[in-house]
């Protein structure tokens, strides 16, 4: 009776679980590859290496190849603003949109020689996102009207893990700023301004390290207080712009740009290879496809441009 009912109970149960190792080597409890791959349609995997050696296992194109479904046609001509265009992926977005025959607008704290040599529509410099006053007059110095896409990608995340006997405050409200308030002062003053109108985007490359349902599984000792704390609260502050400009018509991304090659990522060289970390230039591409997606129907949805499908707030 009892040995029936338990199996009955398991039967229920939506997914099944194992102890499973994670990128630092601890054992934790997990969902199943396999019951993951069964509620896979709505939402990806919390566990970094088993979403990357499932996406192999599949032979998942849209996974481990961007190129067989990113159309860069869809963006020629388009204006596309990107923040913090002048490295990392910012940099790599310009690139591709260079490529793609779209006129970039960089917004940057000071350009970098890759970025010039883009021949980009205008560079804006002296943006730092944390500055109201700067930001509040960065509609004014865009010169050529209207924008199709802004790509909110400036971001900060302090080399150092924050654990509870290295708490560093300061940088934690620093940290907050830039990725969080940062981001709502450049596009509320493109709205305000009127250069973001009826059909355009704003993406907000946030980060799956914002999911709070998922710190049981990424950060199962805790940690990284400010940088995750950060991310979370531009999660949330992306979903009240996506509200408030739905009537506008104006649609807002909310994605993680999976893991890049980037300066930010140094510090986790030796996982890169083992958890899929791949060069900017394919983190771009993934941004730019999952732009191209967005709509008014997915407007203020938590994607991961890895594989397309959404994170857990
Ligand atoms: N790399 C990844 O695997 C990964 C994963 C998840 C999310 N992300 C997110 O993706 C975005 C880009 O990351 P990345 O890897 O390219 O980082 P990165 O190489 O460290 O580049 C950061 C960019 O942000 C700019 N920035 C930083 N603070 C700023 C401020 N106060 N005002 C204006 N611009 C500022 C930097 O400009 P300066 O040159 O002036 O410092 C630089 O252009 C970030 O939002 C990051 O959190 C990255």
């Amino acid at each position: 009776m009892i040995f029936s009912s338990l199996i009955g109970l398991l039967l229920l149960l939506p997914q099944s679980f194992a102890f499973v190792p994670n990128s630092v080597g601890r054992t934790f409890l997990s969902p199943t590859i396999t019951s993951l791959a069964m509620s896979e349609e709505r939402y990806t995997i919390a566990d970094q290496p088993a979403r990357f050696a499932r996406a192999k296992r599949e032979n998942n194109q849209r996974y481990l190849d961007i190129t067989t479904v990113y159309d860069p046609s869809l963006l020629q001509g388009k204006r596309v603003a990107v923040t913090g265009a002048n490295r990392g992926i910012g940099l790599a977005l310009a690139k591709e949109l260079a490529a793609a025959g779209a006129k970039v607008i960089g917004i940057v704290r000071s350009s970098s020689p890759e970025l010039d040599a883009l021949n980009p529509e205008e560079v804006v410099t002296g943006i730092d996102v944390t500055d109201d006053a700067k930001c509040a007059a960065l509609s004014s110095q865009i010169k050529g009207g209207a924008i199709d896409v802004l790509i909110n990608n400036a971001g900060y995340f302090k080399e150092e893990v924050e654990r509870l006997d290295t708490l560093d405050f300061p940088d934690q409200l620093k940290t907050i700023d830039i990725c969080a308030c940062g981001p709502l002062r450049v596009a509320s003053s493109l709205i305000n301004g009127g250069l973001l109108k009826e059909g355009s985007k704003i993406v907000m490359i946030t980060s799956q390290g914002g999911s709070v349902g998922w710190r049981e599984v990424q950060c199962p000792t805790g940690g990284d207080y400010g940088h995750h704390m950060s991310k979370a609260a531009a999660n949330m502050m992306s979903v009240l712009l996506a509200n408030e400009v739905r009537s506008k018509g104006i649609a807002v991304g909310v994605f993680h740009p999976g893991f890049n090659k980037t300066e930010m990522t140094a510090k986790y060289k030796e996982i890169w290879e083992i958890e899929g970390a791949v060069d900017p230039s394919v983190g771009a591409k993934r941004v730019l496809h999952e732009t191209n997606q967005l709509s008014m129907e997915t407007s203020g949805k938590f994607i991961n441009c890895e594989d397309g499908l959404e994170i857990p707030w």
